[in-house]
């Protein structure tokens, strides 16, 4: 099998990278990627030495390059986890994340529609369901709840999904979507809450709580999310959408103490700020469907998965202190100096 991977440098892109070389011992990997500001070719120094993997450095809006390159590596599966990832950047500037996350999600399904490519995996996420109220525990996101968006990368997300889905019916393209809850793990870029509080701790600076910290996300370990896709884009019944979650709720006030907690630094190193314009308040997935149709389950209880994940941020120091202090430290600055 060949396989195209968009977003390869990025957090999840590169994960799901060094997933499909280790499964897949015959299989060949395209990454692709812009390299923008949240891209790191560093993530990639191991997969780049591996024959099976070759990096493609472009834009994926970029039509021209983006046809011609599905039409010479006639890819057996594509999987497009390209995307302005950031919340809090899509309130500062909404376009960026209208072009790539929409108008790219085109480009990719117009190129894959040409090339008759036969599979086209689209990597969604759970803020397209908006959030649920703190206090009923009893309401997840399932795969029927209805699309109502809160932030312009939640719109964008979902402006994406349904252009998948009108691709599917009006082309019949066969995709895939799947929706997943919050990643943590190995290489996720440091303006993200856990690598963010994780290096604040480490350098003793302030760690920035939005509101109260009360609001609840649904925290999955990377490898069980790379594992979900692999099994949704290889799998999935074409024209499906997939929840991938596992049952993880926790308050952002309590994993901020946790690793507070784990890295033996003062809880008098928390501090309250201004909330995030539109937040979200309880994040929570049902997985049933990918559970019942694929047999997916995850693997990494969250007291393993966040050792491991601190442990891989104490080992990589010099990774991510190369992002905090370069361009990283202006954004640092607009986003959180008079907050
Ligand atoms: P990330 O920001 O770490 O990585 C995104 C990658 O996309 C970067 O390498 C960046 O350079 C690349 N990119 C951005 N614009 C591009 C463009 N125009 N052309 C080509 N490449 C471009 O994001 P992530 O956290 O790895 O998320 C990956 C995908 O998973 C996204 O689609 C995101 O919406 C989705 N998702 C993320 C999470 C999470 O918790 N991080 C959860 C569910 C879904
Ligand atoms: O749910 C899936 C989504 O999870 C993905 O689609 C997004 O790409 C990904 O960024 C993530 O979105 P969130 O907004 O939930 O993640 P973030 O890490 O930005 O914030 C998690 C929670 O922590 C949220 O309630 C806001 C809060 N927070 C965040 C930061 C950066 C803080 O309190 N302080 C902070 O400094």
């Amino acid at each position: 099998m060949k396989i195209l991977v968009t977003g390869a440098a990025g957090f999840i892109g590169a994960n799901f990278v060094y997933y499909e070389l280790a499964k897949y011992p015959d299989d060949e990997i395209v990454g692709f990627d812009a390299l923008t500001y949240a891209g790191n070719l560093e993530t990639l120094d191991a997969a780049l030495k591996c024959p099976r993997f070759r990096f493609v450095k472009a834009d994926i809006t970029d039509r021209a390059a983006v046809e011609a390159l599905f039409e010479k590596e006639k890819f057996d599966i594509a999987v497009n986890f390209a995307a302005e990832s950031h919340v809090d950047r899509s309130i500062e500037d909404p376009g960026v994340f209208l072009r790539t996350n929409i108008l790219g999600a085109q480009t990719l399904m117009d190129a894959a529609r040409k090339a008759g490519t036969p599979r086209y995996h689209q990597v969604s996420t759970d803020e397209v369901y908006g959030d649920l109220p703190i206090g009923r525990p009893d309401l997840l996101f399932t795969e029927a709840t209805p699309i109502h968006t809160s932030s312009p990368y939640s719109a964008s997300k979902a402006s994406a999904d349904l252009l998948v889905q009108a691709y599917i019916r009006t082309f019949g393209l066969p995709a895939t979507i799947s929706r997943c809850s919050n990643n943590y793990g190995p290489y996720q870029f440091p303006e993200k809450l856990i690598p963010l509080m994780i290096a604040n701790c480490l350098a003793d600076k302030p760690l920035p709580v939005y509101g109260e910290g009360l609001n609840v996300r649904d925290w999955l370990y990377v490898d069980d999310h790379c594992k979900a896709i692999d099994l949704v884009a290889r799998t999935g019944k074409v024209g499906e959408v997939y929840n991938i979650g596992g049952h993880n709720e926790m308050k952002n006030i309590d994993i901020v103490k946790l690793i507070l907690d784990y890295l033996g630094k003062p809880e008098s190193l928390i501090t309250y700020v201004t909330d995030r314009k539109g937040h979200d308040m309880r994040y929570a997935i049902d997985p049933a469907k990918i559970t019942a149709e694929l047999g997916w389950a995850p693997e990494t209880m969250f007291a393993d998965g966040i050792k491991l994940t601190i442990d891989w941020y104490l080992a990589n120091k010099t990774w991510w202190e190369r992002i905090v202090s370069g361009e990283y430290q202006r954004y640092y600055e607009k986003m959180y100096g008079g907050r």
